[in-house]
This record gives C-alpha cells, sequence and structure tokens, in this order.
C-alpha cells in the first residue's frame, strides 16, 4: 500500500477532467483498505472513489483518496432455479454482467454496458430499460468508516429508490461497499423487453424468444449508437436525474408542450425525460469550448478533450436556468458534483 501526493486523477473520472488527490491511495484488500483508513490524516477528508463514471470533479481535492481496487467474483449458492453471485466492490460493472451472462445467469442483462464499477452500483440503484439494480440486489457487505466494523445490508435496509438509497441519504459518507451479491435466475428467466427501443431492436434483427445474451446485445447496440464512451469522449451518463413533478406542474407544462413524453408513475406524479427537455431549450449537440451536449442525447454531457471540470459545471447551470425558464420545470443533477 503506496500513499501518494498530488496525483492526477485524469485517468480516474470519466469526464477525464484535470484534478488533483492531495492524497491517494489504491487498495486491493479489505486489510489494505482497513489500514489506509487507519492512515488517513485527521484533518484531511477522506474521499472514495470507485470508477469514477459518476463524479464531475470542478477543482482538486484536497482530500484522502482511497481508490478502491477489491476484486474478485464468486458463486456463493446455487438452487435449482436460482443463484447467488458476489462481487467485489471494484469490479467493473460491464465484464460482471458479461460475466453473469456467459454462465447464463439471467436478470442483470438490461444493466449492460452501464459504466462504473460493482460497489457503487447500489448506492444510485443503477437502471437502464425497465430495470434496476433493486429488482435483483440481495444484500452487500460494507465497512463503516468510524469504527471499520463489517454490516451486511439488505434489500429493506438499502431504501432503494429512482437512482436513490440509504447512501445517499442517512448513511451518506458513513460506510464503504466492499461488495454486493445479486440473486440470479438460472432457468425461466424474467426477459424484460418492454421497454420500446429494446423491441425495437429485437424485431429489427428477427428474434422473437429472446435469451439473456440476446437482450444484452439489444441493449448493448442501443447505448453505443446513443450514449458516448466515456474511453473516446468524456462523459459521465445521464447528467441530470429525470425529473419528477405534481399534477399542477405537469398540467401547466402539458398546456404549453402537448407533445412531451411523460411517464406517469401515479395519479399524481410525472416523471420527464430531461433528456427531451434540454434539446427543447436548444442544447442538443452544442458545444461551449470543449464542454458540451452529446449529439444524439441531450441528457449526457461530454468533454471533447480539455474542458475543466468548472466549465462543464457552467455549462449545466445555464442548461438548468434555461430549462426553468422555458418549461417551469426544474433539473437536477444526478452526478455527483465536488
Ligand atoms: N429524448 C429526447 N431528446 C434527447 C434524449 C431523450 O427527446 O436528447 C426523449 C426520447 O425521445 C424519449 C425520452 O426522452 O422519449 C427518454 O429517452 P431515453 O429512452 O433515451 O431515456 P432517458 O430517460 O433519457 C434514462 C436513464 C438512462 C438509461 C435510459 C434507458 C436517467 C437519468 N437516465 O434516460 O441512464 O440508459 O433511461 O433506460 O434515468 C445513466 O443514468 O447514466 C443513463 C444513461
Amino acid at each position: 500500500m503506496r500513499i501518494e501526493e498530488n496525483k492526477s486523477l485524469k485517468n480516474y473520472n470519466t469526464f477525464q477532467v484535470v484534478s488533483k488527490a492531495r492524497y491517494f491511495v489504491s487498495v486491493n484488500t479489505i486489510a489494505e483498505l482497513k489500514q489506509a483508513l487507519a492512515h488517513k490524516p485527521s484533518n484531511t477528508p477522506l474521499f472514495i472513489l470507485g470508477g469514477g463514471s459518476n463524479m464531475l470533479l470542478t477543482k482538486d481535492l484536497d482530500a484522502f483518496v482511497i481508490h478502491l481496487n477489491l476484486k474478485g467474483i464468486e458463486v456463493l449458492e446455487k438452487t435449482n432455479s436460482e443463484v447467488l453471485v458476489k462481487a467485489m466492490a471494484g469490479e467493473n460493472w460491464h465484464n460482471f454482467v458479461q460475466f453473469c451472462i456467459d454462465k447464463n445467469f439471467g436478470g442483470l442483462e438490461n444493466l449492460s454496458l452501464i459504466p462504473g464499477n460493482v460497489g457503487t452500483a447500489p448506492i444510485q440503484n443503477i437502471g437502464a430499460y425497465g430495470v434496476e439494480l433493486k429488482d435483483t440486489f440481495s444484500h452487500c457487505t460494507a465497512i463503516e468508516i468510524e469504527t471499520l466494523q463489517e454490516k451486511v445490508f439488505t434489500k429493506t435496509n438499502c431504501d432503494f429508490g429512482y437512482r436513490n438509497s440509504i447512501f445517499k441519504n442517512e448513511l451518506k459518507g458513513k460506510y464503504i461497499i466492499t461488495s454486493v451479491t445479486f440473486k440470479l435466475s438460472t432457468k425461466e428467466h424474467k426477459i424484460s423487453t418492454s421497454y420500446g427501443d429494446i423491441q425495437r431492436k429485437l424485431i429489427e434483427k428477427n428474434i422473437e424468444n429472446p435469451s439473456i445474451k440476446d437482450v444484452a446485445n439489444a441493449v448493448i447496440a442501443i447505448r453505443q449508437s446513443k450514449l458516448p464512451d466515456p474511453k473516446k469522449l468524456g462523459n459521465s451518463g445521464s447528467f441530470f436525474k429525470n425529473p419528477i413533478v405534481d399534477l399542477a406542474t405537469f398540467q401547466d407544462f402539458r398546456k404549453k408542450f402537448p407533445d412531451a413524453p411523460f411517464y406517469e408513475i401515479s395519479p399524481t406524479q410525472f416523471k420527464i425525460p430531461a433528456g427531451w427537455l434540454i434539446e427543447k431549450s436548444g442544447f442538443k449537440g452544442k458545444r461551449f469550448g470543449d464542454a458540451g451536449v452529446h449529439k444524439n442525447q441531450a441528457l449526457v454531457l461530454v468533454n471533447h478533450g480539455n474542458a475543466t471540470g468548472q466549465e462543464i459545471w457552467e455549462l449545466a447551470m445555464n442548461i438548468q436556468k434555461k430549462v426553468l425558464a422555458l418549461t417551469g420545470i426544474f433539473i437536477e443533477p444526478e452526478v455527483n458534483v465536488f
């Protein structure tokens, strides 16, 4: 375990912006993680870094950064129709999904190609194409930062919501997730193709009874056509959350924009795609220096090369202001901004 000083984080955040960490240590085992925590200077804040795919760094981090590089995937228990699979926090999410698909373990296929690591996935209950992490989540293990005690969190303990969990609220900054265990199917998979884009892709390929691999391939093709590859164009996936508005706001909005897409969550709650609002506000594909809005999905902000985190943040705030002025709807960032 080596503690580095003034370490560049450019290759540790998928926006690929320049930022330096005052202290940086990469840990490969839980013992190393505990050792690192014990070495943290008392007057320096702690910063846990996973895949760096859901954050925007707008400045240098005057912090003790622990890069969680815990690796390993293990099949814990297998019954006739289900399996419990545990992945360590530092496993790349998509590699883990591929591992499951190769073994014919069903449930995660719709979540193919989401950037980031396994350990950070529960924090925001990642979701895509009609499926959320919580649907197959069994439990996770975590270390309490203050006591170094290990704790198990079941699904109920995690209080999952849309891009939300207890780790973003009451327990924010209190625990480090070290592994996540999923309950997956080994036969009679519940294939979820209700999301329009997936259905279209499968029809295009003449697939009538899709396997989990077919669904994964469809999701991969859709994502590749809409979402930029962070290795080629710095980005953090959806920058904003899709706003959920009340009936009065929704009615005002619909009067102004009768063609807008929406999902009715309940008779008094409506989710509006932020990508649509941003496109309507004129930002899709626009570029301001090296900070920009993706040409195929307006919800994604991109770094065309040398944008600073501050420039991307200014663009985000500008978008937020214009969307509110035009549509009356306030959109909130989904990424964590530091
Ligand atoms: N839309 C536009 N213009 C755009 C983008 C979208 O008009 O530039 C419209 C689409 O036509 C569609 C609607 O908005 O009617 C929804 O678009 P899409 O299906 O692309 O999904 P989304 O709501 O924009 C969410 C997730 C994505 C996830 C997709 C697919 C959030 C914040 N984002 O996006 O997640 O991949 O659904 O399930 O919920 C991520 O979190 O990083 C991410 C990419």
